[in-house]
Formats: C-alpha cells, sequence, structure tokens
C-alpha cells in the first residue's frame, strides 16, 4: 500500500536495483574505481569478509543504464519513492537522515533567519544550524521527568513560538520521537501554514508510517512541507540510507530548486550504489508488503502483551495519552519501563546483550526501547523469557505512568534534587560560535562564557546548551551529576567527566 492508499503495478518493480543486478551477470573488465575491481581473489579480505556478490554490485557512478541520462533507473526509482511516499520529489541520501537534516536547514535559510525549532532535536539539525547560519527560537518538548524523556511539541507551544517569531524561515519538528511517541502533525502544519511558514518534520524514526493500516500516517500525508527519512532504521535499506521528501505544499516550488543545490552540496560524488539499490527495495517491500508489515505489528504486539501479562514491567506508551503532545504510537516500537521490575534500562540491555544475545534499540535509567523493523518478525517468545529472566526482584513499588503532573519542560525537576536546566541566553548564532577560536577551561571557569558546543545530557538526550549559548552554574551542575549517574552520559562532551567545557575564545558578549 502506497500513501494513496492504491498499490500502482510500477510499485512491485526495483528498476534501479534490477539494473544494477544485470550489469554483474556480464564478464566485465574493470579499469575504474572502486579500485577493488570486484577481483575476489585479489581483494580476498573484502571477499571474505562480504562474498563476491557485494563486490560486483559495487558500481561507480554515471554508468549507462543505472543512473545516466534521462529516465534512468535511478530516476525511476526516485520517483517511484516519491509517488510511495507521496512527495512531489524524493532524493536519495547515503549520508543517513543527518544528511536529510542538514540540506532541509540549509534549504530553509532561504526563507528567513530564524528556525522555530524543536529543542529536543538531532545533533544534525544543530549542525544544519551551524552550516547555514540561521538564528534558532526553541520550542520545548513535554518531558517525562521520571523515565527520563522528552515526547513531541503541541501546536499550541509551536503557535507561540512563531507569533514571538513573526520573521520565522520554518518551523522544524520531530515526530515520531525516540519512544515511538506521534504528533498531531495535522494541527502542526495548520499552524505553521497559518504563520506563513513551511512546517518541516524529522521522521528519521517514522520512514514506515502509511504503508499500513495498523501504522500512523506519514508526516506528508499530514501536510508537512518537508519530511526527513531515516530509510534505514525501521524501512528496511541499509545502514546510513535515508530519504528526503518533499511535500506538494505552498513552499514547494521555492523549496525545490534549493533542494536539488543543497543535495549536490552534501552528497558524495560517489554515493554507494548498494545504498542506493538498497532504497530502492526498501521502497518496494514497504509500497507492497502489508501483509509482512502486519506480521511486524502483530510480533510488536504480543511483546506488549507479554509485558502486561507478567506484571514485572510496563509498556511505557500504555501511559502516552496522558501527555497532550503525543496523539498516537508506533506499533513497531516497545519502550519498556524495567525501573518497576528492579533493574535499570541501562543495566537490562547491557545484561540482554551479553547473556541472551539479544540487542536492544536504546535504553535510559529507567526503560529500554525494542524497535521492529517494518517488515520483520522476530520471536516475541525468546525476548519475552529473556527480560523476564533478568535478576532484580521490583525495588520500586509500582506507580502510575507519569502523566500530565509528572510532565515537564525547562526548568523543571529532572531527578530528585537536580533540574533540568533552563538555557542561558543566547549570545551568538550556533554558527559565529561553533566556527569561532575557542578554547577549553575548566568547568566552573566555563560559566558566563559563551558554549563553542552542542552538549546533551542523556537521559533524555535533549541538547541542554547550544554553541552561542552562555554556561550558567545550573548547567555545570546539571551536566557533572549527569556524567556522574550510572549509565548517564554527556554526548559532546569535552571529557566523559565534564570537567572541562569548550568556549569560545573570544567572548562578545562579556564585554556588554
Ligand atoms: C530524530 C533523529 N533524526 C535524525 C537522526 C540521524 O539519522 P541517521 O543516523 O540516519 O543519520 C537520528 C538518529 O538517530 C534521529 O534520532
Amino acid at each position: 500500500m502506497t500513501h494513496s492508499g492504491t498499490i500502482s503495478p510500477s510499485q512491485h518493480t526495483a528498476p534501479y536495483a534490477d539494473a544494477l543486478l544485470a550489469t554483474t551477470g556480464a564478464d566485465w573488465q574493470r579499469l575504474n574505481v572502486p579500485g577493488h575491481g570486484a577481483d575476489a581473489t585479489r581483494a580476498s579480505g573484502l571477499a571474505a569478509l562480504l562474498g563476491e556478490a557485494p563486490l560486483r554490485l559495487d558500481v561507480p557512478p554515471l554508468v549507462d543504464g543505472i543512473d545516466l541520462g534521462p529516465d534512468s533507473p535511478l530516476d525511476r526509482a526516485r520517483t517511484l519513492a516519491a509517488e510511495a511516499w507521496g512527495a512531489r520529489r524524493s532524493w536519495f541520501l547515503t549520508n543517513g537522515a543527518s544528511q536529510g537534516n542538514r540540506i532541509a536547514v540549509l534549504a530553509a535559510r532561504s526563507l528567513g533567519d530564524t528556525l522555530v525549532v524543536q529543542r529536543s532535536v538531532h545533533s544534525s539539525v544543530v549542525d544544519g544550524l551551524v552550516l547555514s547560519g540561521l538564528r534558532a527560537a526553541f520550542v520545548h518538548p513535554s518531558v517525562d521527568p521520571g523515565l527520563g524523556i522528552a515526547h513531541g511539541v503541541t501546536a499550541a507551544g509551536l503557535a507561540e513560538a512563531l507569533a514571538a517569531h513573526p520573521d520565522a524561515a520554518a518551523a522544524y519538528v520531530v515526530t515520531p520521537s525516540y519512544f515511538g511517541a506521534v504528533a498531531d502533525v495535522e494541527a502542526l502544519a495548520a499552524t505553521a501554514h497559518r504563520a506563513g511558514v513551511p512546517l518541516i518534520v524529522d521522521e528519521a524514526w517514522g520512514s514506515h508510517f502509511g504503508f499500513h493500516p495498523a501504522l500512523p500516517a506519514g508526516a506528508l500525508a499530514h501536510g508537512a512541507d518537508l519530511v526527513v527519512s531515516s530509510t534505514h532504521k525501521l524501512g528496511g535499506s541499509l545502514t546510513q540510507s535515508a530519504m528526503l521528501h518533499l511535500g506538494e505544499g505552498p513552499f514547494a516550488d521555492r523549496l525545490e530548486p534549493q533542494l536539488e543545490r543543497i543535495f549536490h552540496l552534501t552528497q558524495s560524488t560517489s554515493a554507494s550504489a548498494l545504498l542506493l539499490a538498497s532504497l530502492d527495495l526498501a521502497r518496494r517491500a514497504l509500497a507492497t508488503g502489508g501483509p509482512a508489515i502486519g506480521e511486524s505489528v502483530e510480533a510488536a504486539d504480543r511483546i506488549r502483551a507479554g509485558v502486561r501479562a507478567a506484571g514485572r514491567f510496563a509498556v511505557v506508551s500504555d501511559g502516552f495519552g496522558a501527555f497532550p503532545d503525543i496523539v498516537a504510537a508506533d506499533p513497531l516500537r516497545v519502550p519498556i519501563d524495567t525501573r518497576r521490575g528492579g533493574i535499570s534500562g541501562h543495566h537490562a540491555r547491557s545484561l540482554l546483550l551479553t547473556e541472551h544475545r539479544i540487542m536492544v534499540e536504546v535504553a535510559t535509567d529507567s526503560a529500554i526501547v525494542a524497535v521492529l523493523g517494518a517488515g520483520s518478525a522476530p520471536d516475541p517468545s525468546r525476548f519475552l523469557a529473556a527480560l523476564h529472566a533478568l535478576p532484580g526482584p521490583p525495588l520500586v513499588p509500582a506507580e502510575p505512568l507519569a502523566g500530565p503532573a509528572g510532565a515537564d519542560t525547562f526548568g523543571g525537576p529532572a531527578a530528585p534534587g537536580i533540574r533540568l536546566p533552563a538555557p542561558g541566553p543566547v549570545r551568538l548564532t550556533a554558527r559565529d560560535a561553533f566556527l569561532a577560536p575557542s578554547v577549553t577551561v575548566a568547568a566552573q571557569r566555563s560559566v558566563g562564557r559563551v558554549s563553542a558546543d552542542t552538549l546533551a545530557a542523556y537521559p533524555p538526550g535533549i541538547p541542554n546548551v547550544l554553541p552561542g549559548e552562555v554556561i550558567t552554574r545550573e548547567l555545570v551542575e546539571f551536566l557533572q551529576y549527569t556524567a556522574a549517574t550510572p549509565g548517564g552520559h554527556v554526548r559532546g562532551a569535552a571529557d566523559p567527566g565534564v570537567t572541562t567545557l569548550r568556549v569560545v575564545a573570544e567572548d562578545p558578549g562579556r564585554h556588554h
């Protein structure tokens, strides 16, 4: 099923992957790059690792009959992807959704100089700020302080931020969240459009949305203008492959030429044929693989049912209804509150890996998140048995999952005795601060200085300070507290204990 609800016959084809495969039948003499020459005898190390087929498929760009000329198989593959996701146009990316976020932020620069952006965006969006020079105005997501996780933003929150920034270039949100919480994209798009700006959605975790009736609809179907999609996450393509989808919205004409230019600015001139082919095949599998996706949803349902029935742990998404920013949950994500079962998320994840050979996607202090790729069907009973074999009698008496009373934003409690710090004042754009000469100073001497780095405490991973923001005492205490907490860490820190921070060397803000 595609986003239009029907499957056109051409969705059953994979023109780029097929063209690539067709080349491998011939006896080529390869006097071009890649230098391994698809010679499994000479490139024996690679062949031992991968087998011979990937070497033969590793064909360089600009080959007639594959990606060269009008209506090439690559063009057709991209057109089919656009049709499947309901986009005006789709780009195939070989540097992940991170590349998509950088492209999207750079493209927004042509529409203004302030980006109204969800604070809990991925670091690649902050990289986009650095590259583009855009100023950032933040919309804060709701935070579940009990579980240490960030969710999404409400249309009301976005409207408030847009009203405060009438010159905004675009609105930028993330949905679904790392925990599978889905925001109300329709309301967010309507809010952005009322304010005269496009809605850009980082849908990295939702590339499979819209391809089965049990899944939420994708962001484009709800009116988003530009969507970043990490196809390799749950969509089934190879790691590092992703897509960028431009919707048919009111901003498409203005954005399209910019996106094409910036795509070339960021894409390698030697994009991997293997990655591109995997995108073509993932699109075909999603568009035509309804029953297989249904089996994945069933497997995830069985895991959730098993967790509920055993009663030791809890399914985090069962409490999503209490958060005003969450309108749905991705059924292919299974976030589990392990703390209730007497074991931290970090410990549970580590034991599942070492003792049961089970990998889960992410852990926080209090939860783990298992994800099932669309079309995959892992055995629920193996996971449930391992989960319930984890050591630890319930140490924490069962409490209701955090609801609105427990939900919090910045400035609220992060954990007993410590508060999530409010961001310090902005002195420089992220770009100016990141590119300026910088020095590393002892943490206590960094207070009052302008940060050159993005630092984010895990959990929940929201950037606590961005390049250009003033470092506060509260921030340093919070980061050091997080770093000292078992399982906690600070992404971007100059050292694991956050005893030093990188600050802008010449700090114009201090002289004002
Ligand atoms: C919300 C979000 N956006 C973007 C990315 C970057 O995706 P990729 O790893 O495909 O570059 C991630 C990575 O986890 C993410 O969580």
